[in-house]
Order: C-alpha cells, then sequence, then structure tokens
C-alpha cells in the first residue's frame, strides 16, 4: 500500500543556503500584474529591486511610491533601463503581450536573466527569437505561469506520469468566463497593438499548460483553430462602452491539435459566452480517465475534487481524489524559484523549452483560423 501512495509523493528538496550578493533586480512595465511581482520580490530577503521601467512618463516612479520600493531608479524603456543597470542581474517583464518579445531579446542579449509574464509572446516567430537570444545569453529565461505551483496542479501531473491512466491518447481542455472580458485598468488586454491575442492567449495559454506539462509537453504536429472576437464589441461585456471601439482581439478560440505519440488535444477557450463553462478538462488513458472540474480559468487551479475513472475487477469504478491545500502563495512560489534558479544555478523553473509548444498552438491556431483550414506546426530549430 505504501508503495501505491509513494508514487502521488513529492520528493523532498534539500535546504539551500545563499551567503552571495543581494541578487539585483529590475520590473520592466509597471501595470497591474507587475504589483504581485513586487510585492513577491520584496519578500525574498535576497533581492535588491533597484530599477523600475515604464513607457508612461512618471508611472514607474508613481508604481514604485504605491508599493513602497525605496531607493530604485526609474526609466522611460526597457531599454533605458538595461542600457543604464550595467550590473543589473534580473529584469521581470510585466509589459502587455506585443512587447513581451522586445524586452525578452534585448534583456537576455545584455546578459540578464529574465522572468517574462505568460503569455510567452504573440506569435511562433518571436518564440524562436526568445529562445535564439536565449540560448546564445547562457542565462534564464522562465516564463510567469504561477500554476505550475498549484498542489492540484502538480497533483493533475503526478496522477499522469504515476501510470495509473495508462496510455494517454484524448484531452480535453479549456475553460471560460460568461462575462469576463479584462479591462479593469484599461485597454491593454483587448487592443490588437498592444495583446495582439485575446482569450487564446491570455487564459488559453493556461489550460494549455495545465495538461501539455502533465504529460511532458509533446510536440505539436497540426492543428484545426478558430478564433473570433463575438462579444467585445458590446458594450454591456466592457468596463467602459466605449472600450468597444478599440477591441481587436479574440473572446474565443477552439481548436484540434495532433501531438506526437498519438495524442489528441480538444481545447476551448473563451473570455464570454452563454454557457456556465465549455466543459471540463478530462484526461483519457488506456487505464483510467482524469476528470478535472472546470475554473473560469484565470485562478491558476481546479473547480473541485477531481475523479480518475477505471476499471477494477471488471467493475467501472471511480476514485474521487480530494482538493490539495496550497499553504503557500503561488506567486511567491514563482518569484521564489527563479530567484533560486539564479543564485543556485538551478534548471529553468518553467522553461521556454516547453513553451514554445504552447506558443506554437496559440500561433497554429490563430494561423489556422485565418486560413480556415488545418496547418501542420513547424519549429525551426534553435
Ligand atoms: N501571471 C498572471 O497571473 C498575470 C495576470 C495578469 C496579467 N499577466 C500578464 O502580464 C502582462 C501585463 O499585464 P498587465 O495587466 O499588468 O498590463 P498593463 O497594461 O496594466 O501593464 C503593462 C505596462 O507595461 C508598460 N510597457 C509597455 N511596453 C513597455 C516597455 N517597452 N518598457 C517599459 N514599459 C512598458 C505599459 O506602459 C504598461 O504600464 C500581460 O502579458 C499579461 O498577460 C499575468
Amino acid at each position: 500500500m505504501s508503495n501505491i501512495l509513494d508514487a502521488f509523493k513529492e520528493k523532498q528538496t534539500e535546504e539551500r543556503v545563499y551567503n552571495g550578493p543581494k541578487i539585483k533586480v529590475g520590473i520592466i512595465g509597471c501595470g497591474w500584474i507587475a504589483e504581485a511581482h513586487a510585492n513577491s520580490f520584496m519578500k525574498c530577503e535576497d533581492v535588491e529591486i533597484v530599477a523600475l521601467a515604464d513607457i508612461i512618463p512618471g508611472k514607474a516612479e508613481a508604481f514604485a511610491k504605491k508599493c513602497g520600493i525605496e531607493g530604485a531608479k526609474y526609466y522611460n524603456s526597457d531599454r533605458e533601463l538595461i542600457d543604464n543597470e550595467k550590473d543589473i542581474d534580473a529584469v521581470t517583464i510585466c509589459t502587455y503581450n506585443r512587447q513581451h518579445a522586445p524586452c525578452a531579446i534585448y534583456a537576455l542579449e545584455h546578459g540578464v536573466h529574465v522572468l517574462l509574464e505568460k503569455p510567452m509572446c504573440v506569435t511562433l516567430d518571436e518564440a524562436v527569437e526568445i529562445c535564439k537570444a536565449e540560448k546564445k545569453s547562457g542565462k534564464i529565461l522562465s516564463i510567469g505561469f504561477q500554476p505550475r505551483f498549484d498542489e492540484n496542479m502538480k497533483m493533475v501531473k503526478k496522477i499522469c506520469e504515476s501510470g495509473v491512466l495508462g496510455k494517454i491518447y484524448y484531452i480535453q481542455t479549456g475553460g471560460g468566463r460568461r462575462m469576463g472580458i479584462p479591462t479593469p485598468f484599461g485597454t491593454s488586454f483587448i487592443q490588437e497593438d498592444t495583446a495582439g491575442l485575446g482569450a487564446l492567449g491570455d487564459i488559453g495559454c493556461y489550460s494549455l499548460d495545465m495538461v501539455l506539462n502533465a504529460i511532458g509537453y509533446p510536440k505539436p504536429l497540426t492543428v484545426t483553430g478558430f478564433k473570433a472576437g463575438l462579444f467585445g464589441k458590446k458594450p454591456e461585456y466592457l468596463q467602459k462602452p466605449e472600450y468597444t471601439e478599440v477591441f481587436g482581439v479574440d473572446d474565443f478560440a477552439a481548436a484540434y491539435i495532433r501531438l506526437e505519440n498519438d495524442i489528441v488535444l480538444d481545447f476551448r477557450i473563451a473570455w464570454a459566452m452563454h454557457c456556465d463553462t465549455p466543459g471540463d478538462t478530462i484526461i483519457m488513458g488506456t487505464e483510467g480517465g482524469l476528470r478535472i472540474p472546470s475554473t473560469e480559468c484565470w485562478n491558476g487551479s481546479i473547480g473541485g475534487p477531481m475523479t480518475i475513472y477505471h476499471n477494477i475487477a471488471g467493475e467501472c469504478v471511480e476514485t474521487v481524489i480530494p482538493e490539495c491545500e496550497n499553504t503557500e502563495d503561488n506567486f511567491d512560489k514563482k518569484i521564489r524559484s527563479f530567484v533560486d534558479a539564479i543564485e543556485f544555478n538551478l534548471p529553468t523553473p518553467v522553461p521556454s523549452s516547453q513553451i514554445i509548444y504552447n506558443q506554437a498552438i496559440i500561433d497554429g491556431i490563430a494561423r489556422s483560423s485565418d486560413l480556415g483550414r488545418e496547418i501542420e506546426i513547424e519549429i525551426p530549430e534553435i
């Protein structure tokens, strides 16, 4: 019995002690999510936030004051920060999606470790350029998927890896909200020139990561995708009616993706819809099936206890997996894991070698939708 339970236990990590100088960090993009980054970095005694940048004049300074960051320098762009802060160790990139690639590439080219918010970027071409810059620099690039640190997400992965599901051949995933187009602090999520992607990039990347990470990120081969902006022109779906004038991204996407190892992935995501859910996440294998109750797909966890469906001695049996408790904040863990990777030269917490597949699927869905047919996913050698 203990052997079976051991399969689900996490390996103990050894205690590490860091005696080096404080890690000097810069924040690029001082908007909504930057506050969570600042708060988590400030909890690390071995980190100093030395610089902040935002292209809106005065925003970086006002942000620092609001967050209680003292002694930092302020800049009007990512480049100005990188060019002036010669001994900075790392930056965290909290800009809107369209600025992810240029900021990450510039920082890596200047020998700076990068924590890059999700989604990795907008297109696959951009992701390839980021990966090339990372490889050339030898620096750490981690992508900001804090649900990776959620205990329930870890359990999904442990279940898949334990072998209890047998050979996995079909996955259905996604999520959605009835009225959840994100415009709480302005329009950067809904404008084409800032976000580039709507629901597909914003929350689609999370549900893809949940299942792809669980099964070891197999390579995507083909995709038939659809995306559309169906609700963003309706004033009642946005914080302010005038936002309809700038809405230019998708609020719904669906796709059928073939992965290597004979696995198919059925995906749908919505910022708005006339339904409570577009379906639970289901991972089907030859020995068992896992149902993960859906959430609104923004908090990176599960919507209730998971169930494994299997057959024991010829009988259909269900095993309910109780929800796991998170004792630490997942955002704090995302930041801490990045700092630890720098200090102790550890493997990158959320590596680009995996997330490039996530981005390739997102890019494939967008391109297939534009072309109106299935496309092959081709990822060049990095
Ligand atoms: N991990 C999470 O839970 C989470 C949550 C929300 C948002 N995000 C991601 O974080 C990113 C930012 O989202 P947000 O809601 O904070 O957006 P936001 O629009 O509130 O903030 C982005 C800021 O970046 C600044 N900026 C843009 N280009 C810049 C540049 N080159 N140099 C310096 N500053 C620049 C903008 O002026 C703006 O102030 C998005 O990619 C989003 O997907 C992640």
